[in-house]
């Protein structure tokens, strides 16, 4: 394998491109995305495992790797037949101190081998979950230990620091070009975050962007401990007012230079929310949904439309980003309307 091609990408499109190598099995996940040497700060060299159709690629200068040695594959080469190697997972997540893995039902019973390899490959990590992916409003794991015993960890990204039970809620490591974006917006102004998680939003604007105040809504209990503890823990109590419950019920009116949505599946049903908390002189609605690929952007940039003048409220689309690859055909995208 040739370990030093690598695709230059603008940061913003990082994403987008990151998810397509993806999801042709192109991206290597033995090296690093870093900062183009070339080009600079603006680029990003996505490392590949090989050429890519439709995009140039170059050899790195200076690959960055994770690991220096060698593949899960080789790791396991005596203990899973050759015939079943070819399951070995190729890519994982590794989320504070916990290696979070989805491993094919056919090499189950291997399952615990391959997490005690991961544990050799990541030695400051003491645990290694298998993922069977999101589920419900809540957007709560369904995930199950392989190997030691803590699910608690903390997780730093951006500058701030998420503590988190990999089990109990959900950590999107993609999206990191929206979160950084967020992190850069707000300054001075009030904020509606109506779905804050553990605070994946909140917490690096609050850090970064300093707003006026956020106030950051979120029904599931769990999240919302997590989310308290990691207002705490980044020392953002004097900006962030946290609130348990249904955003429909608790969002605020007439009051927001800015509301974020970022929660995917049924966020239309809550736009009519989202557009009354900005105040009348006007304010930015950050509204993301997954869309069908057919339908990018116009179902979103109707759907606010149509809700905005419900509400007898006038809409300029600012900006619209695809987030990333949600399922096949369907994309997470986000819309920036300006509501006034
Ligand atoms: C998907 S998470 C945020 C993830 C984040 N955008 C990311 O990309 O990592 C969305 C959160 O919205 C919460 N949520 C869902 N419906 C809600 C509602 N009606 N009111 C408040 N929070 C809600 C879920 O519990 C979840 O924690």
């Amino acid at each position: 394998m040739n370990h030093r091609k690598a695709v230059i990408v603008p940061v913003s499109k990082v994403e987008a491109v990151r998810e397509e190598l993806l999801s042709k099995d192109m991206l290597d996940h033995y090296r690093k995305i870093k900062a183009s040497s070339t080009l600079g700060k603006g680029f990003l060299e996505i490392p590949v495992t090989g050429g890519v159709a439709g995009m140039e690629t170059i050899e790195q200068p200076d690959p960055e790797y994770y690991i220096r040695q060698y593949s899960l594959r080789d790791l396991l080469q005596d203990t899973i037949p050759e015939k079943d190697l070819a399951l070995v997972p190729s890519g994982w997540h590794v989320l504070g101190k916990i290696v979070i893995v989805s491993i094919d039902e056919r090499i189950g019973e291997y399952r615990r081998d391959i997490a005690r390899k991961l544990l050799e490959i990541y030695p400051q990590c003491h645990t290694v979950i298998q993922d069977r992916g999101i589920e419900g409003q809540f957007r709560q794991p369904q995930r199950e230990i392989l190997l030691g015993t803590s699910t608690e960890t903390m997780h730093k990204e951006n500058g701030c620091l998420f503590r988190l039970d990999a089990t109990k809620v959900m950590f999107s490591k993609g999206n990191l070009y929206e979160k950084k974006l967020m992190s850069t917006v707000g300054s001075g102004e009030l904020i509606v975050d109506m779905f804050a998680g553990i605070g994946y939003f909140t917490i690096p604007m609050a850090v970064h962007a300093k707003p006026a105040k956020i106030y950051a809504i979120e029904i599931n209990p769990e999240s919302f401990v997590y989310l308290q503890e990691n207002i705490r823990l980044n020392k953002v109590g004097h900006i962030v007012e946290a609130m348990n419950g249904d955003c429909a019920v608790l969002t605020p009116q007439g009051i927001a230079d800015r509301v974020l949505m970022g929660y995917v599946g049924t966020t239309h049903e809550y736009l009519e929310y989202g557009i009354r908390a900005i105040k009348n002189t006007g304010g930015m609605l950050h509204y993301h949904e997954t869309t069908p690929e057919k339908l990018i952007f116009e179902r979103p940039v109707s759907r606010i439309r149509e809700a905005a003048l419900r509400e007898g409220r006038q809409v300029e689309i600012r900006d619209c980003r695809k987030v990333k690859k949600y399922s096949p055909g369907v994309w997470h995208v986000v819309v920036d309307a300006w509501v006034y």
